[in-house]
């Protein structure tokens, strides 16, 4: 989307081409302009009765913008925010949750399919410090759910009478860990700009991997000295590996 001045003029803009702006900030013409402009753009590319980012609908909330641009062009806008919201799952079990939200999410028309979705998707991924499945979506386009099948593998939902999208990973806690491992490694390499962040969440997975083997030390500690009715070397070690056998069934269970 062309303006008449550019976007680094009315905000500012990072070396990818990024700005991020959050509700508190302080406004002025063109900037109200772009997000104007570009919101309407995003409704009418979604068939939506209803403008879902304007400036008044954006200032004084908690919500986020983040906003891609080249010179005097916008190329996307990502609008997120937290929510609260009730899941119910296949059981009929309802939860409450308050996900961080993906609102509304247009790249113009000219630029879609060029990796500009992704790359504002990416921003806000590291900015927030959350994984894909983490988010829920409302109301995702046809488009935005190609879009996050195909970088992310995420097609697995209970659609919602309240419209937006969770997908199944949202409550798998294993998938969140090792998630966290392979997006730490993935982040390490990729994201080398932003060290303090992927340091802490390096730290965090070697305390938890240490956490856990110690732990588990712990447990065949415990097994080893509590068998006082094995007799000699040989049955003291069938019941240890026993007693150690259930133990790992037990943690795998409770998983
Ligand atoms: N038809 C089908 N899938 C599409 C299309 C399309 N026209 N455009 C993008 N995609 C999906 C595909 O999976 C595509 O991969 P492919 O080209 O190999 O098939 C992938 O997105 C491309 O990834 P990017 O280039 O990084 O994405 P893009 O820059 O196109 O941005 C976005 C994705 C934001 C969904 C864009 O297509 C768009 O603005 N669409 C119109 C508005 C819209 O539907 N927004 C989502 C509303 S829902 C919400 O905001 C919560």
């Amino acid at each position: 989307m062309q303006f008449n001045f550019l976007i680094s003029k009315c905000m500012s803009v990072n070396e990818n081409g990024m700005t991020i702006l959050n509700g508190s900030q302080l406004r002025n013409p063109q900037l109200d302009e772009v997000i104007t402009t570009m919101g309407e753009a995003s409704a009418k590319a979604q068939n939506l009765k209803q403008v879902i980012t304007s400036p008044s609908r954006f200032y004084q909330t908690d919500q986020k913008l983040y906003i891609k641009s080249e010179g005097k062009q916008c190329l996307g806008i990502l609008k997120i925010g937290k929510k609260n919201l009730f899941h119910r799952d296949l059981s009929g079990l309802v939860r409450e949750i308050q996900p961080l939200c993906v609102l509304d999410f247009y790249v113009h028309e000219s630029m879609q399919r060029r990796g500009i979705g992704k790359e504002l998707f990416e921003e806000m991924l590291r900015c927030e410090i959350i994984y894909p499945e983490k988010l829920a979506y409302d109301r995702p386009s046809p488009k935005l759910l190609g879009f996050l099948k195909k970088h992310y593998h995420l097609s697995n939902y209970i659609p919602q009478n309240n419209n937006f999208v969770i997908f199944s990973q949202y409550f798998d806690n294993r998938q969140q860990n090792v998630n966290l491992q392979l997006a730490s490694q993935n982040q390490q390499s990729q994201y080398s700009s932003t060290p303090s962040k992927i340091e802490q969440l390096g730290t965090l997975m070697s305390q938890m991997t240490i956490s856990s083997t110690q732990s588990k030390n712990q447990q065949q500690q415990f097994s080893k000295s509590q068998a006082p009715w094995a007799t000699d070397q040989k049955s003291q070690q069938n019941m240890y590996e026993t007693t150690t056998g259930l133990m790992s069934a037990q943690i795998q269970k409770k998983r």
